[in-house]
């Protein structure tokens, strides 16, 4: 499939079918498509989608330059300009002055002592869950960890008082999401227009969000006091006297939401697939979560402790970064090493490639924890694991992401182990975040 090269520096070009590219190759499997490619041809590599000229990059140190050193060179592809039919101008979806001063504005909610008061909710969504599983009694984990993770977002965003609004918001949300793919397909700008079920379905579900989200807006400015969620941060937020009106508010709280949830739910799912098949590792983790806590239930201070369930979280989100690829759109030439990356082309950075790269990771199909402890972290280049972007696009939730992913294995392992349904198909499906195809089938059995 590659083509020749000429000396004129081009890097690497997979030629593909005429007018497509590759990408009924990539649409099949791209995590593992991305992985072949770089493999076979190395650090940068190009390709087509259709008319869009794409450049994969695998390097960490091209990586940090793209992220970080050379960021105002780029903004953030297409996918994402698209998802500001749901999100509006959230942090996730907004660009240059605007989303610097979003950022300033929206910080403070993920400060320490925020985390702090959010890590009782995370602990109290769990103990829910736990009290709720049965004995050898068989789940589909991606559905219970969305379902608690979904939870949890609700609470420590819109607080427990509102918590019957919470549901509902969750429901609707559900709902938007499961449609959201819809609006994400390529050419969906002109479907978008058509009177399709489908885009008439997201479009209500969309619009009871906003109503329910909008009445929750409405009752706090009445009463504006700081209750300890990420809402009444986003209310009282202000910049040099400015604060930020419904619309904002909507998307921001929205966007923290969307963004908020499934990934960490997906990064728990595979966790415990994980933990199912290396028993060492399960074993390993389950001793730490009983010397450190014993029967007590884990608070935010037990955190530093908690430090093998850190790194069984930091090794499962290696092989199974839910944020599978980072895309940069170049707005002027970029060089990379030898070579001139045209402008307007699409980077794409992604962690499940240079993830299992075994320069960086030998044996990188191997789960081992042990990949992360410091003097591990330290001998590796920054950029090779980057599950939660970087530079100033970096993810805004990393922290409340790490906290939340350890406290409920801690929560949930305390109780339970949990066992992968034998001859239940395991498949990647990636779309916006990487999840497993056919669900996680799995048991669990009281410890
Ligand atoms: C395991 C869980 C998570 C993973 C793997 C993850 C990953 C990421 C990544 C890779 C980005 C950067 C995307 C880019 O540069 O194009 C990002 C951005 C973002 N994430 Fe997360 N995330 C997680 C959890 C969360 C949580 C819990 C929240 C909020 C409560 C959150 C909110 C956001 C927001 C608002 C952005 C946009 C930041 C900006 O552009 O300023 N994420 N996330």
């Amino acid at each position: 499939m590659l083509a020749s090269t000429t000396a004129a520096a081009r890097p690497p070009f997979l030629k593909g079918r005429p007018l497509l590219g590759v990408l009924p190759e990539f649409k099949n499997n791209a995590p593992d498509f991305l992985l072949d490619t770089q493999r076979k041809h190395g650090d940068l590599v190009h390709f087509k989608l259709g008319p869009q000229k794409m450049y994969e990059v695998s390097h960490p140190d091209w990586i940090r330059d793209i992220l970080v050193t050379n960021q105002s060179n780029f903004t953030k592809s297409r996918m994402l300009e698209r998802a500001k039919v749901l999100l509006g101008e959230g942090l996730l979806t907004s660009e240059g002055q605007f989303h610097t001063r979003q950022r300033r504005l929206v910080q403070p909610a993920f400060h320490r002592e925020r985390l702090a008061g959010y890590a009782a909710s995370m602990v109290e969504c769990a103990v829910h869950t736990r009290d709720q599983w049965r004995d050898g009694e068989s789940y589909d984990m991606m559905r219970e960890m969305n379902r608690l993770t979904l939870a949890i977002v609700a609470k420590t965003l819109f607080s427990a008082d509102v918590s019957s609004e919470a549901d509902e918001i969750g429901a609707a949300l559900t709902e938007v999401l499961g449609l959201f793919e819809t609006v994400l397909m390529p050419f969906s700008e002109w479907l978008e227009k058509l009177p399709l079920p489908s885009v008439r379905r997201f479009e209500k579900a969309r619009d009871t969000l906003d109503r329910i989200i909008y009445g929750i807006i409405t009752e706090r400015r009445k009463n504006p006091r700081d209750t300890g969620d990420l809402l009444s941060m986003l209310l009282v937020a202000q910049d040099e006297g400015s604060g930020m009106d419904d619309k904002q508010v909507r998307d921001e709280a929205l966007t923290l939401f969307l963004a908020g949830h499934e990934t960490t739910a997906n990064a728990l799912t595979w966790t415990w697939y994980l933990l199912s098949e290396n028993p060492d590792a399960e074993q390993k983790m389950h001793e730490e979560i009983a010397r450190v806590l014993g029967d007590r239930l884990p608070t935010f201070d037990d955190l530093p402790e908690l430090k093998y369930v850190e790194m069984v979280f930091a090794e499962s989100m290696r092989l199974f970064p839910p944020a599978w690829s980072i895309g940069r759109k170049n707005i002027k030439p970029y060089p990379i090493g030898d070579y001139e990356i045209p402008a307007g082309s699409i980077l794409l950075m992604s962690p499940f490639v240079v993830h299992r790269d075994p320069r960086w990771f030998p044996q990188p199909d191997k789960f081992d924890p042990n990949r992360f402890a410091p003097e591990a972290v330290a001998a590796r280049p920054k950029f090779s694991y980057f599950p939660f972007g970087g530079g100033t696009r970096v993810c805004i939730g990393e922290r409340f992401a790490w906290m939340e992913g350890v406290l409920l294995l801690a929560t949930l392992a305390q109780r339970w182990r949990v066992r992968h349904t034998p001859g239940h198909k395991v498949e990647k499906r990636a779309l916006i975040t990487l999840r497993p195809k056919f669900g996680m089938q799995c048991s669990v059995e009281k410890r």
